[in-house]
């Protein structure tokens, strides 16, 4: 594909459905998410941002006085809502999807993408980061591995799966995620000729 028909490929596309972006904290979700939303016209949200507000914490504040089982509860209320909105592109926070409600209300509503990238991809695209409670608990490297085994199985019932590898640029992940949709079929409204 040439560069002049890279990312606005999706310029004449309409979401039908949201598209909610899966994948592991450094997968690019919220980068990519919203070049995404930006080719195809739609607007973005990002669902760790929605929490913030909610609780007017920041993630790691909610973790130290709620607990983490209290965020994955608040978690799952904003993703619930978000399924009853406007169609738009959502970076999903790494651990939404893995919630069975959340989990099926994304697969009744949205079409899923897992972002899918490698370890050391994963470890690079995080590091010097600070705000991520769980990999602030220990060796990045090591928890991104725990979390590859325990949640790559289930991202895997995403609808669809795009490659993230080191180095490609948010326009073309862009770009593979709206060709990975049209295939799908399901996200647009047809297309007049
Ligand atoms: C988490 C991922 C984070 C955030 C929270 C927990 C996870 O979002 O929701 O720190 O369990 O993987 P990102 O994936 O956007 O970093």
């Amino acid at each position: 594909m040439s560069k002049s028909q890279s990312a606005t490929s999706g310029a004449s596309l309409k979401l039908t459905r949201p598209v909610a972006l899966v994948g592991l904290m450094g997968s690019g979700k919220s980068s990519v998410g919203l070049r995404l939303a930006k080719a195809l016209g739609a607007d973005f949200v990002d669902a760790d941002d929605e929490i913030k507000a909610a609780a007017g914490l920041s993630i790691p504040e909610i973790f130290e006085q709620y607990g983490e089982a209290e965020f994955r509860a608040l978690e799952r209320r904003v993703m619930l809502r978000l399924m009853t909105g406007a169609p738009c592109v959502i970076a999903t926070g790494g651990g939404a999807f893995m919630d069975p409600e959340t989990r099926e209300a994304i697969g009744g509503t949205a079409v899923s993408v897992w972002l899918r990238a490698e370890l050391d991809v994963l470890v690079s695209r995080t590091a010097g980061r600070t705000h991520r409670p769980l990999l602030n608990s220990g060796d990045p490297r090591e928890i991104l591995s725990g979390l590859i085994d325990m949640r790559y199985p289930v991202y895997a019932k995403a609808d669809v799966a795009v490659d993230s590898p080191a180095g490609i640029t948010h326009e073309r992940m862009a770009d593979r995620i709206i060709r990975a949709l049209k295939k799908h079929g399901q996200a647009f409204a047809p297309e007049v000729a």
